[in-house]
């Protein structure tokens, strides 16, 4: 068993998220409270022990480990030369921003989604087209509009779609016959496929997450794929991720950019700390499942019972819970900053996602499920104080 309760003081250690005053209790960024499973520190401590740090590239370890992790974790396993390393989810999507597309194409997303893609697609000159995910306020569910998605994948000028499986904010696994269609269509429409999979180890129940590399070979020739251990096993720092393309001429292109752009070199911890997560921390992740799920059950029912102003959108992924505020508010920024004041209490604002995210916030629950209690009760008041002063 390993340990998911303990509360771990990270204030003054250089964290962004705990980068807060005394009072504050912050559920925002994407990382999380769990210490990283002592398999990966052995392997960190290791490398550090040895004391020469020159510079590296990743091997057939590196590659073999990320490729039989799919296959145990994932039931699909990708060629070895499909793969590369480079230092980040983000700036591997900046950079195929860059070489695959020209300034003012449209670069197409499905809103509310991470944030951070807003500025791949702007600060690189391109155009941000939305197809707004479909939310039915009745299910709590959203769906995708493929009549619309298909009509702005067929403009002239868009040349990407971002996707982002598992969804980050909503916390929903695109299932395969989706993907299956969104691929069709970007085919049909000579649309690059990036597909940002960075949650999908984070799957609690229902659809599981599949892999777009997976899916046929005659679908996966216009497909980018973003995997990485930083959300998966807490590695968010180690700056380490691996690039899937199985299409050769698209590979080398979008490699050439990662070389160009320089973010193909490992830091001296990127390639131990990968391939020990890979092989050696399975089980940390299933029980952080586990340890998630729990906490996800815990604010729900809480939610339900505390605070009938809000609504938890059912997700099946992610360690962020997006809630839904509407009947108190369709400024969820200022909502935000209104309990951030009164309580301490940091959440996301949804407004950042774009589409209907100003009804909304995003709570990160990844935090001992002590912590989570506190974010609640804290939640409760600010929902209750706004109530009176608005
Ligand atoms: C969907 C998504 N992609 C990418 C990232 C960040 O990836 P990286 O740190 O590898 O750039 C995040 C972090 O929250 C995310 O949620």
């Amino acid at each position: 068993m390993y340990d998911f309760t303990s509360i771990i003081p990270r204030r003054n250690t250089d964290s962004v998220k705990w980068d807060v005053k005394p009072n504050e209790l912050p559920m925002w960024v994407a990382d999380m409270d769990f210490k990283v499973a002592p398999e990966i520190l052995d392997a960190m401590r290791k490398k550090v022990d040895f004391g020469i740090f020159g510079y590296e590239e990743p091997h057939d370890d590196y590659f073999d480990a990320v490729a039989s992790w799919y296959t145990k974790e994932h039931h699909a396993t990708p060629k070895k030369d499909w793969l590369f390393l480079s230092t980040g989810v983000v700036p591997t999507i900046s950079s195929s921003v860059r070489r695959v597309t020209n300034v003012g194409d449209n670069v197409l997303v499905q809103a509310p989604v991470y944030n951070i893609f807003y500025n791949s697609i702007v600060n690189n000159g391109r155009h941000v087209l939305s197809s707004d995910l479909v939310y039915d306020a009745t299910t709590h569910q959203y769906h995708i509009d493929f009549d619309d998605l298909e009509t702005k994948l067929a403009e002239p000028l868009t040349t990407m779609m971002i996707l982002c499986n598992p969804h980050n904010p909503i916390g929903k696994v695109w299932t395969k016959d989706e993907l299956i269609k969104i691929n069709q269509l970007c085919i049909k429409h000579s649309v690059t496929l990036l597909s940002d999979e960075i949650h999908g180890d984070l799957v609690f129940k229902g659809t599981d997450y599949t892999p777009m590399f997976s899916l046929p070979e005659n679908l996966i020739q216009n497909i980018i794929v973003c995997v990485s251990p930083s959300k998966t096993f807490n590695v968010t720092a180690l700056h380490a991720a691996t690039v899937i393309i199985p299409n050769e001429a698209l590979r080398n292109k979008v490699n050439r950019g990662i070389n160009t752009d320089e973010l193909g070199e490992p830091n001296l911890l990127a390639i131990p700390g990968t391939i020990a997560a890979y092989t050696k921390a399975g089980r940390w992740v299933h029980e952080l499942r586990e340890q998630i799920r729990t906490n996800y059950e815990t604010v729900t029912s809480f939610c339900e019972s505390n605070i009938p102003d809000v609504t938890v959108v059912p997700s099946t992924a992610t360690y962020l819970v997006w809630i839904d505020v509407s009947k108190l508010t369709s400024d969820s920024a200022q909502l935000e900053s209104f309990i951030r004041q009164e309580t301490g209490l940091y959440v996301s604002a949804g407004t950042v996602y774009g589409g209907n995210g100003n009804l909304f916030l995003r709570m990160n629950i990844a935090s001992p499920t002590s912590m989570v209690a506190d974010g609640l009760q804290r939640l409760k008041n600010g929902v209750a104080q706004f109530k009176q002063v608005k």
